[in-house]
């Protein structure tokens, strides 16, 4: 595997991933030599994460630098690169890196064109930009993206992933939306399950909620990366009819944006229990009736 030489790192911007990122890449022995950062919680971050390293403009921070590192919001992305190129920031022999998992490498066209080595290195983790992130990067992986069969280019963004500490994985340019829509749906889908969890059990009068779905929610998560579909337990599984009738009914009466969440994954529910052997066909097609009727209408 290639391994890049001791590159001056420029970090646009100091945000929750670039400044954690830049971090990282200092640790790995390249020299962060400049980053961007406008308002106060980037340049609190970059005095935290990136010690000593002046902020600049983003066209300066680009032209001195080997690797150029883009942490910008998605929208920005693309704006930006065409901004820089205007302003001849890009060159040839760089290395230009953005973060964002919903792009692959085509939104850094304008910095390839310029004869820069395009890569998207996207780090499958959540950061908020506290110095724990740098702990966090070492557990992850980060998704690898270069231009298509671009072999030298796929092994510079791995060989950059494993010295920040990452497991790089590949993905396909054709396969980055497809890639990010399953993250988000995992990650963030997942965050919105759990805190209306813990809201109907508040509303129920339990007491600390997040004590009590802990335990249960991580073996949950742990047993279905393990076993996958024949992880599934609960009334859908068991073919309780009656059951889920029941959490229909009270999920109608009080808390009716959350019974049409729960309508829609009980009927995925069924359909991967039933491909899963876990579910009989007679059980399967009475709670699917049951979840298309639904109890008002009776
Ligand atoms: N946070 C995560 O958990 C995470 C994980 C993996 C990948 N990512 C990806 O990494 C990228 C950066 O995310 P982030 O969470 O680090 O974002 P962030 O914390 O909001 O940081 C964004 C940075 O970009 C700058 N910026 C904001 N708007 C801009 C604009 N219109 N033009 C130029 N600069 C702008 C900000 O500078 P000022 O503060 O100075 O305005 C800030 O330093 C995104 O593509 C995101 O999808 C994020």
């Amino acid at each position: 595997m290639t391994r890049p030489a001791r590159l001056a790192v420029g970090v646009v911007s100091a945000g929750r991933v670039g400044s954690v990122l830049g971090a990282a890449l200092a640790r790995a022995g390249h020299t962060v030599t400049a980053a961007v950062g406008v308002s106060d919680a980037s340049v609190k971050r970059a005095e935290r994460l990136l010690p000593g390293v002046p902020l600049r403009p983003p066209d300066e921070v680009t032209r001195d630098a080997d690797l150029v590192l883009l942490a910008l919001p998605d929208d920005a992305l693309a704006p930006m690169v065409h901004g820089m190129a205007g302003a001849g920031a890009f060159r040839a022999g760089q290395i230009v890196v953005h973060t964002s998992g919903a792009h692959g490498v085509a939104v850094l066209d304008p910095a390839a064109e310029a004869g820069a080595l395009p890569l998207a290195l996207h780090p499958v983790m959540t950061f908020t930009g506290a110095s724990e992130d740098l702990q966090r990067l070492a557990s992850c992986s980060v998704g690898v993206t270069a231009s298509t069969d671009d072999e030298a280019a796929f092994n510079v963004g791995e060989a950059l992933t494993m010295e920040m500490g990452a497991e790089p994985v590949r993905i396909p340019e054709a396969a980055r939306p497809l890639y990010h829509a399953a993250l988000a749906h995992g990650a963030n889908h997942l965050t919105t399950l759990v805190a209306d969890c813990v809201e109907l059990l508040s509303e129920g009068g339990v007491a600390e909620p997040e004590r009590l779905l802990g335990p249960l929610l991580s073996a949950a998560l742990d047993n279905v990366l393990r076993h996958g579909d024949r992880a599934l337990t609960g009334p859908v599984a068991r073919g309780d009819t009656g059951t889920v009738g029941t959490h229909l009914d009270v999920l109608g009466d009080r808390a009716p944006d959350v019974r049409s969440t729960y309508t829609a994954l009980a009927h995925r529910t069924v359909a991967r229990a039933s491909r899963a052997g876990l579910l009989g066909v007679a059980d399967a097609a009475e709670i699917t009736n049951l979840l298309d009727d639904g109890r008002e209408t009776q």
